[in-house]
């Protein structure tokens, strides 16, 4: 991959100009496979022994433990897993930066998935009142999603990242060849969410996404993609930063695929959150077309397409009432309406959108008759 600096984020194509109207502070997103070379200006600015690592166990194993470059500055490695997105976790990292001398003015690099930059990013957002972090993404959901945007948090209480922040990294070093080790049920959850910016925003980025096939990516090539999607993500966070409007595009498939996701839980037979928002995808296509005047020929072209990646969810009608009521308790929602963001056309998305319980019956009726 070649290095490439990124600092006001958005140059893809249509959406460049609009970008920078908008000044906020902003991210600076490098896509490189080389972390010391383009890393080093930014580390620079950092005191000796301010600089800090936070990563998790499989990754560590995989990445940091022979690396010279991670291995000069002291680490922190959490146990991998969703379940260790928790407070405990975070008073490990605030623990150890106070036990190393952090101070205000010390750097945090979170290495890892989605689940350990939301972590590490919100414990560095509350170290001290707040300091500074990095963020160096290691699976594709994460690099073209959780990494970027400034929600950090953690589950609590049960529920899913319910405490948090929004705090924005310094940087983001995007590089594919940590995609390398990532599981092809890891690659293709991530997939689901490239797709998603597809819909919502691009009709080019789908079109270039059509062909591929998530599970034998070719880095070399997806690094474009990335890139592409990643300034998507950057679109939605640079106009509406803390989601009160557009920012709510991200949504699309997430209203079903949230509700789908915990239906598994409560089966014991979780899936992976960019499945379930595949499928998601799919009962929302049906309601952008009765909805929204999506065509009824591209919602069936498209689910055709993710069924074939992302296989048939497997729920009956039985488990309709308990979707619809897991669909109701969404935090997306307001005055007990459930809150869809859909499609007019591929690239075009309307906000705010609801659906009664006849209609969300007949979306799931859609998603299982693929
Ligand atoms: N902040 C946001 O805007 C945002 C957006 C989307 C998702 N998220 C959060 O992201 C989390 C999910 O992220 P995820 O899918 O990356 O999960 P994850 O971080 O749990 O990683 C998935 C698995 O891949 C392993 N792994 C990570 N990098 C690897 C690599 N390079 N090679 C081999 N294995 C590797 C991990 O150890 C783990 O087992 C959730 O907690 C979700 O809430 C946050
Ligand atoms: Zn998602």
């Amino acid at each position: 991959m070649k290095n490439t600096r990124h600092k006001k984020l958005c140059n893809f194509s249509a959406i460049y100009n609009s970008c920078m109207e908008y000044s906020r502070k902003s991210t600076e997103i490098i896509y490189s496979d080389n972390p010391e070379d383009v890393l080093s200006p930014i580390l620079r600015r950092y005191g000796a022994g301010k600089i800090f690592v936070a990563t998790e166990s499989n990754v560590h194993d995989i990445w940091l433990r022979h690396s010279p470059f991670f291995g000069r500055y002291p680490a922190v490695v959490l146990p991998s897993g969703e379940d260790n997105k928790k407070l405990e976790s975070v008073a490990r990292i605030w623990e150890f930066l106070s036990t190393h001398g952090a101070d205000r003015k010390s750097l945090l690099i979170n290495v890892g998935g989605g689940m350990l930059t939301d972590l590490g990013g919100f414990a560095a957002s509350t170290f001290k009142r707040g300091i500074d972090f990095i963020n160096i993404p290691t699976t594709l959901l994460s690099q073209v999603d959780a990494s970027v945007g400034g929600k950090t948090g953690i589950n609590f209480l049960g529920l899913k990242n319910e405490i948090g922040t929004f705090c924005e990294p310094v940087a983001v070093l995007i590089s594919t060849q940590f995609l390398k080790t990532l599981d092809k049920p890891n690659l293709i959850s991530g997939f689901a969410e490239m797709i998603k910016h597809g819909l919502i925003f691009s009709r080019e980025h789908l079109n270039e996404l059509r062909p591929l096939d998530p599970r034998t990516p070719d880095l070399e090539a997806y690094a474009i993609y990335i890139r592409h999607s990643v300034e998507i993500k950057e679109h939605f966070v640079l106009h509406d930063p803390k989601e009160k409007n557009i920012r709510k595009a991200l949504n699309f498939g997430h209203t079903t695929g949230h509700a789908l996701e915990s239906l598994a839980m409560e089966k014991g037979l979780p899936v992976l959150h960019g499945y379930a928002v595949a499928w998601g995808m799919i009962a929302e296509l049906y309601l952008s077309h009765k909805i929204c005047g999506f065509p009824g020929i591209i919602a069936d072209e498209l689910s055709e397409w993710m069924t074939g990646i992302y296989g048939k969810s497997d729920f009956g009608k039985n488990d309709y009432s308990r979707l619809f009521s897991l669909m109701q308790h969404d935090k997306k929602n307001d005055a007990n309406r459930i809150n869809f963001t859909l499609l007019e056309e591929p690239g075009k998305f309307i906000i705010d959108q609801h659906a009664d319980q006849e209609l969300v019956y007949a979306a799931l009726d859609y998603l299982r008759a693929r």
